[in-house]
């Protein structure tokens, strides 16, 4: 366990010189089994392994969950250790953001759709803290989820546009058994909202069922979507989109790959979940 930036960079130094390859799974903790297939898979794939394990506050808007956000680094550690982890990174925030702290990394465009349209400052909270994680572990690899759509192009986009040396590697969405995607923000859900939050799923997979079956109109896709939602008296919608999934731009007609994003709250929890097809 490493607390300090210094801590990091000395052990990277070490394994660099000994010629290992190096994977870093950036997380906030809470770990589930979403974070352990990430981790799993960089165990596969690296000598060795760095988990960050630091709920980001610059990532949270002044509205948001920050001093609620769930917190089990105990529990965090052990399954770290029990998937292979070499070395968890869990600085405090200000390790990571000093009081003269200036410099911010944003991506334009992917940025402000999607969650960026309730969330304006997030993305750029999750580039800045993703840039210096990347400084910080110099890992060849990074792992990130497909439960996060946006987050996972986003950090695409920015490794390809300013020239990062690092490959990202995408994730398929963990569920729980019923279908909810698993999220450390599902333990704020009391019993009915956990009943209820299964609508997400059910109607994505309505959505999914239509756009594999042909149906061009991205329309008709979000309007299914959007009424099997509003069935449920507990969820309110935020946003159901349909768009490309590379620009993340809302498309009419249904062609290339697309990605069907929505975040809905169940109660007071603001919950994402998304399908996409590659191929039609
Ligand atoms: P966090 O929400 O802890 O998620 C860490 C990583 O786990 C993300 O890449 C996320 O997409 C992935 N993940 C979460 N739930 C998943 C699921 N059900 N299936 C597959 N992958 C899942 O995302 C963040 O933290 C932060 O924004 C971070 C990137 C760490 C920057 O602070």
């Amino acid at each position: 366990i490493a607390n300090t930036i210094d801590t990091v960079k000395e052990k990277v130094r070490e394994w660099k010189k000994s010629g290992y390859s190096i994977g870093l799974v950036p997380t906030m903790g809470y770990l589930h089994e979403g974070h352990a297939s990430l981790i799993k898979r960089a165990v596969e794939e690296n000598d060795k392994v760095i988990v960050s394990d630091f709920v980001n506050p610059i990532q949270f808007g002044a509205n948001e969950d920050l001093a609620t956000y769930p917190r089990d680094f105990v529990t965090d550690c052990r399954m770290c250790d029990e998937l292979g982890t070499d070395l968890i990174f869990h600085p405090n925030p200000e390790e990571m953001y000093s009081d003269d702290f200036f410099s911010y990394v944003g991506v334009d465009t992917l940025s402000k759709g999607l969650c960026g349209k309730s969330r304006p400052t997030h993305f750029n909270g999750v580039c800045t803290v993703v840039t210096k994680l990347f400084n910080i572990a110099e890992a060849d690899r990074a792992y990130f989820g497909e439960k996060d759509y946006q987050q996972l192009a986003i950090v695409r986009k920015m490794v390809s546009d300013l020239n990062y040396n690092i490959e990202i590697i995408g994730c398929p969405i963990i569920r729980e058994k019923d279908g909810l995607a698993k999220s450390s923000r599902n333990t704020y859900l009391n019993q009915a909202e956990r009943s209820a939050a299964l609508i997400l799923h059910k109607a994505l997979t309505k959505g999914e069922e239509m756009v594999r079956s042909g149906e061009k109109s991205a329309k008709k896709v979000v309007a299914t979507i959007k009424e099997i939602i509003e069935s449920e008296p507990l969820a309110k919608i935020d946003y159901v989109e349909l768009v490309d999934s590379e620009k993340l731009q809302p498309v009419e007609t249904i062609e290339g790959p697309i990605l069907t994003a929505l975040a809905v709250y169940i109660g007071k929890t603001r919950l994402i979940d998304n399908f996409f097809v590659d191929s039609l």
